[in-house]
């Protein structure tokens, strides 16, 4: 079934209100939370292992009012259904999208759709545990040694070779859960067509220990396909100087099935490319690319952590599928968060949101966020190719804090620009070290470090949220040229979420929290937040420039004046 045209949001009563409410907006942070000492509860949820403070945000009882009517008048919660039962809401390519099916456990138990829902003639549950059930296979016998590269010894580094979603998850969980990984055993990543990358990252490697994993959905992607072969050939070479490697076909095709394996949709292009289907693990295209680090396209890191630390972290996924599936919309934090951001963006002329995790595993997040979001959202028609009505997908981008503190956060406190910021943290660190001697000036002989770091996640949106007046500075002694300088505006808002641990259960419902913050958008929007059609026609030139870049003439001909001049240049400066 395909999908009913969008509500266009602007038209909704709900919108007006906003509109109206927008108009000469003075939020007051300091006046509501004076006015209202149940404010941080009120704006408080819990979505599974995650805490949410909301209350920095500049929202009030009405402004809230109008969006969760925004939610319901677009059908978000309709739509989140249809989305999980296998509808084709990927209008423009006519597909189900069912990441949410990845991770619906094994049991069955109580699920929403049914155990054994079928989609277009697929037994969804089915073929996915069957699918993890190989991959599980596959990462025990790697991990125990029993997998054992060409020459007998075992795999001690994993290479994953894929681009976008088949290589900013994997890299992202794999970072995140650092701690997880079993000794002895390492993975990388390798995604750029830079020739730098594949080269870099294999340098140090023994061809003997190696194990590569080409991840593509598509298994048409150049960057991933070059690489893969670079790899192969730097496999073979590397065999054959180490005297290894018998200079014959057969010798060759037994060290690719040692050594590579594959990850794909295209399960017959990986035959082509010389991989035995029996070292190759499946997906379907109801899984898009940026959706699609919790299946198979996760292999590198199941290898890593093991089935058991992955089956955590599907499970962290679940707990927030089934707390935006069940979830009434006033409660339910994807919803809320969807919310504010259209409320930011749409209504408050945010262009960029920030993402600021306080935990050092998370470094990767905002990369891998800025895909979801922003290859999801970044959306000019709607699911009907009817233009869009507002503004779409913000500007994702951030760092790990402190690191944000000391380079943009200037900006974040005092520029004029409104930029929502989600800080994220974690109460117990990976490794709780204390700072034994101190400075003598503030910082005891025995200072937790991470209380440190906390106090700086707490101090952040304090600041942001309280701002310091003219006044206060004033108070401080300060002279009178240089207080507008040194005073804070507050008002800027902020959004904290705080977890437990980064588990591999957390990591997973904090992915999940962002994509469905990103169906949430894309729902009032009116988009089709599951196709790319926009990343096509850069690739398409790219074959289109490459004989010209290889000093064809009649190529170089073909371009246009700047192009030509460019790849002119480029030809003079080539050595
Ligand atoms: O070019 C964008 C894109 O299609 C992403 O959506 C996708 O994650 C990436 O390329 C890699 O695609 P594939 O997994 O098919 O190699």
């Amino acid at each position: 079934m395909t999908e009913s045209a969008p509500v266009d949001p602007t038209s909704t009563d709900a919108w007006k209100q906003l509109a109206g409410i927008a108009d000469g907006f003075t939020p007051d942070l300091r006046g509501w939370f004076d006015a209202d000492a149940s404010r941080a509860d009120r704006y408080t949820f819990q979505a599974a292992d995650l805490t949410v403070d909301l209350s920095k945000g500049l929202v009030t009882e009405e402004i809230l009012g109008h969006l969760l009517k925004l939610a319901e008048d677009t059908g978000v919660a309709d739509r989140y259904q249809a989305m999980i039962s296998g509808e084709h809401i990927n209008a423009t390519e006519d597909r189900a999208v069912l990441h949410t099916a990845l991770r619906r456990p094994k049991d069955g138990a109580g699920l929403v759709p049914e155990k054994g829902f079928v989609v277009d003639g697929q037994d969804v549950d089915k073929d996915v545990h069957a699918t993890l059930d190989k991959v599980f296979a596959f990462a025990d016998k790697v991990r125990s040694g029993e997998w054992v590269g060409v020459t007998g010894k075992r795999i001690e580094t994993v290479v994953n070779i894929g681009i976008g979603g088949s290589d900013l998850g994997p890299v992202m969980v794999y970072e995140a859960l650092k701690p997880y990984v079993q000794a002895g055993l390492e993975a990388r990543f390798v995604s750029n067509i830079d020739p730098t990358d594949v080269y870099e990252k294999t340098a140090d490697l023994d061809p003997e220990t190696t194990l590569f994993i080409v991840a593509s959905k598509t298994f048409g992607t150049l960057e991933t396909l070059t690489n893969a072969r670079l790899a192969r050939e730097w496999l073979w070479k590397k065999l054959a100087d180490a005297g290894v490697l018998a200079d014959s076909d057969d010798a060759r095709k037994g060290a690719v099935a040692k050594h590579f394996v594959a990850v794909s949709t295209a399960l017959d292009k990986v035959a082509a490319f010389g991989i035995d289907p029996e070292n190759a693990f499946g997906f379907w295209d109801w899984v898009g690319g940026r959706y699609s680090v919790d299946s198979a396209i996760g292999t590198s890191v199941v290898i890593a952590i093991g089935p058991d630390n992955w089956r955590e972290f599907l499970a962290g996924f679940h707990a927030l599928d089934e707390h935006m599936r069940t979830t009434p919309l006033e409660q339910n934090v994807p919803v809320l968060m969807g919310l504010l951001n259209v409320w930011y963006s749409n209504f408050l002329g945010a262009q960029s949101h920030a993402v600021l995790p306080y935990a050092q595993y998370l470094s990767r997040f905002p990369a891998y966020l800025q895909q979801l979001t922003m290859e999801s959202n970044g959306k000019s028609v709607r699911w009907d190719g009817s233009p869009v009505t507002t503004d779409t997908g913000e500007v994702f981008w951030g760092e790990p804090g402190t690191n944000g503190q000391h380079a943009f956060y200037q900006l974040i406190h005092q520029g004029t620009r409104l930029i929502p910021a989600d800080f994220i943290a974690v109460a117990n660190p990976g490794h709780p070290l204390k700072d034994e001697t101190g400075d003598g000036a503030g910082v005891e002989p025995g200072q937790d470090v991470h209380e440190l770091f906390m106090a700086n996640f707490f101090a952040q949106t304090k600041a942001l949220a309280f701002g310091k007046t003219a006044e206060e500075v004033r108070a401080e002694g300060t002279a009178e040229s240089v207080v507008p300088a040194r005073e804070f505006s507050g008002n800027r808002p902020t959004s904290s979420i705080l977890a437990p641990a980064l588990t591999p259960s957390v990591v997973g419902q904090l992915i999940a929290l962002y994509e469905h913050i990103v169906f949430v958008e894309g729902t009032i929007w009116g988009i089709d937040s599951f196709d790319q059609w926009g990343v096509e026609l850069g690739k398409q030139l790219a074959l289109q420039v490459t004989p010209a870049v290889g000093g064809d003439a009649e190529a170089l001909a073909a371009q246009d004046s700047s192009t030509k001049a460019l790849i002119e240049k480029y030809l003079a400066l080539r050595k």
